[in-house]
């Protein structure tokens, strides 16, 4: 009965922090878009390839963010310990596409993730960025269109989708800030 107690609590405690966490994620959004639009160049310079510069900075802990660059898209997520501690602890021999959480981040900034967004099988959308989307078996993104998981790194871990959602090029020029391109 106890238990029963405490599971019911621990679920109103999850409702409560995702729909805290959703909340966030629209005033994120109301935060991000106009920062977004203001840093970076105009329409034309961007689909000419300038790079693109990006405060990280407002994305919470465990939220994640959309942006397009050169006409593509791509995810910045930040992720939390407990992804960063399931990305790393993977044998990466045995992934489809073998590559360590650490070749796919920037050194001291493990916790953000940045990747091109859309699936490496035919190209959708995956799934995992706004609070209460199935994140797939690996804490990163489902692919709805045939059923791709990747995991808290990008990885590909099961599914038809042969690679890893690629990284694109970027650097941080300050301790929250990056250059994309
Ligand atoms: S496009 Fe993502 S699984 Fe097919």
């Amino acid at each position: 009965m106890a238990h029963a107690t405490e599971t019911t609590q621990t679920t109103r405690r999850d409702f409560l922090m995702l729909a805290t966490g959703a909340a966030g994620a629209v005033g994120l959004g109301a935060v991000i878009v106009p920062l977004v639009s203001q840093l970076a160049p105009d329409a034309q310079t961007v689909a000419a390839g300038a790079p693109m510069d990006v405060d990280l900075g407002p994305i919470a802990e465990g939220q994640a963010i959309k942006l397009f660059w050169r006409g593509k898209l791509i995810f910045v997520r930040h992720r939390t310990k407990k992804e960063i501690d399931e990305a790393r602890a993977v044998n990466v021999a045995t992934l489809p596409d073998p590559q360590t959480d650490q070749a796919r981040v920037k050194e001291g900034h493990e916790q953000f993730l940045i990747v091109y967004g859309n699936c490496t099988h035919l190209g959708c959308v995956p799934l995992g960025n706004s609070p209460g989307d199935p994140k797939g078996d690996y804490d990163g993104w489902f692919c709805p269109c045939h059923g791709s998981h990747y995991d808290s790194s990008g990885r590909i871990r099961k599914g038809p989708a042969p690679l890893n959602l690629p990284i694109p090029p970027y650097a941080f020029n300050a301790d929250t800030k990056i250059r994309i391109g």
